[in-house]
């Protein structure tokens, strides 16, 4: 690896500290292609051997899976399994904080690295359960080692937070000097190019360690590169990228298409059935992607795209309403499967306004993320079936809402639902004295006791009127 000397040394750092008891975490910065996977992959083989590695990756359709990055690096390390939930209720928030905490207390000596990749695309609990966990790690043998983009910045607020908290470092990741860019390009681009052809070839890649290495590999070809000085075309590394798809059989692009809509890993079932293909069509166009060295076999089955990137630019290169498409289908395919979690995030992407299979989709989703207390989660996909709903939202979608507002420490967006609620004259008195009661419980919340105390007697006056047991009014 070229120009990496700094981050190298940080990891080498940040494992020997761990194996000396002193945890830390490590946070590497960086644009698409810069090399923070390679990195992460150079701090597991450093590790092997004297560490224990739980490796996970954020991914841009997972991001809202209920821990779904943590649950890929604890899985590897038979930690708690934080899908299933904590077995503590959602309304405890910071459970599972609590319950990996005491995971990592009970392990032995030997030290662990969470190698986790990819936190741009992270779901918001893992996010919230990194920036607990790297506070308190600092007498453990535990390094934590996170990559990230600068876009979308949630992460790198969270980073910024903790290394400004004094509780993680930070390394940025520039883009290649022009002398190492043409070492690269001399090194992979087998043999001499015209000065005028390299030159072209670092206006083009600017550094971008991906980019270079499709440069190398057309030049190595003999193709000729795009030319860069066309402002008529913004996304000239995008045409870099999608000129390795163009010569691929017709199946093949249809199934890489239809895959990046899945995220940069997929499986081969529900993308075939998104793209519609019949099994002669599938095994010519899985050959192809294989040979294209595009797609590469993945963990438990799966496949994945080398690099995101590709998986990106196809998916931009999609014409909108066929994105839309491939996503409602996508929420059939996997809905009827049982798998509601991944469902969801399709449903948001296709736009379902209005689709009651949508809602559905998105209300179950919502609700097994609370009951894991996956509590951003939960608002996020409630929150979407709410959009969905219109006007005429069930009550019982607005009281999970709610209750995962609360829970999830938002109890001014609580109250604003719970009195949506209220406003409902035809709620049921159990409904309405749950509804009541979790206002007071809101408003407790937010430090209004006077309108906390008066929402839960109202709520205890009606239970009584209505002749309802106490456990009729939880919520
Ligand atoms: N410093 C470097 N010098 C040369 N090649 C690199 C360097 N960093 C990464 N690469 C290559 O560039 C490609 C993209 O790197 P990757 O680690 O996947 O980037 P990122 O994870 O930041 O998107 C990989 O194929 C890798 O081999
Ligand atoms: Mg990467």
């Amino acid at each position: 690896m070229w120009e990496r000397e700094a981050v190298l040394e940080a990891t080498g750092r940040l494992l020997d500290s761990a194996g000396e008891g002193r945890g830390g975490t490590l946070l590497v910065v960086g644009e698409a292609g810069l090399g923070k996977t390679s990195i992460l992959d150079h701090a597991r083989r450093l590790a092997a051997g004297r560490a224990r590695v739980g490796a996970g990756r954020g991914d841009p359709m997972e991001s809202a899976l209920p821990f779904g990055l943590f649950s890929q690096a604890l899985g590897m390390l038979d930690g708690p399994d934080l899908r299933g939930g904590s077995g503590i209720p959602a309304a405890t928030p910071g459970a599972t904080f609590y319950q990996v905490l005491r995971w990592i207390e009970a392990q032995g000596p030997v030290p662990i690295l969470l190698a986790l990749d990819d936190l741009h695309w992270a779901d918001e609990d893992s996010l919230a359960l990194l920036s607990s966990l790297c506070r308190r790690i600092g007498d453990r043998a535990v390094a934590v080692m996170g990559t990230l983009r600068p876009w979308p910045p949630r992460a790198r607020e969270v980073a910024s937070a903790l290394v400004g908290g004094g509780c993680a470092e930070m390394e940025r990741l520039r883009p290649l000097s022009d002398d190492a860019a043409l070492e690269l390009l001399a090194v992979h681009g087998g043999g001499r190019q015209r000065e005028a052809v390299l030159a072209q070839a670092l206006t083009l890649c600017n550094g971008n360690c991906l980019l270079l290495e499709q440069v190398a590999r057309s030049l190595r070809r003999g193709e000729e590169l795009p030319e860069p000085s066309d402002t008529s075309r913004p996304w000239i590394s995008d045409e870099l990228l999608l000129a390795r798809f163009a010569t691929l059989p017709e199946p093949a692009v249809r199934l890489a298409r239809a895959a990046s809509a899945f995220g940069v890993r997929f499986r081969t079932r529900p993308v075939a059935e998104v793209a519609r293909m019949d099994e002669g069509d599938l095994d010519s166009a899985l050959e192809a992607l294989s040979r294209s060295g595009l797609v590469r076999a993945s963990n438990g089955g799966a496949l994945e795209f080398v690099h995101p990137l590709f998986c990106q630019a196809l998916y931009e290169d999609t014409a909108a309403p066929v994105r839309a498409r491939l996503h409602a289908r996508a929420v059939s395919v996997l809905a009827a499967q049982g798998l509601e979690a991944e469902a969801a995030e399709h449903a948001i992407r296709a736009d379902l306004v209005g689709d009651p299979a949508a809602i559905a989709v998105l209300e179950s989703a919502g609700r097994a993320a609370l009951r894991s207390g996956a509590l951003q989660t939960a608002v996020h996909h409630l929150r979407a079936a709410l959009d969905f709903s219109g006007e005429r939202p069930s009550p019982a979608l607005l009281a999970v809402l709610a209750e995962a507002l609360l829970a999830g420490g938002r109890p001014a967006e609580a109250i604003e639902v719970g009195e949506r609620l209220l406003a409902n004259h035809g709620l049921a008195p159990a409904e309405r004295a749950a509804t009541l009661r979790l206002l007071g419980h809101a408003h407790w919340a937010a430090g209004a006791t006077d309108r906390a105390d008066r929402h839960l007697g109202e709520s205890a006056a009606l239970a009584e009127r209505a002749g309802l047991l106490p456990a009729a009014v939880e919520v």
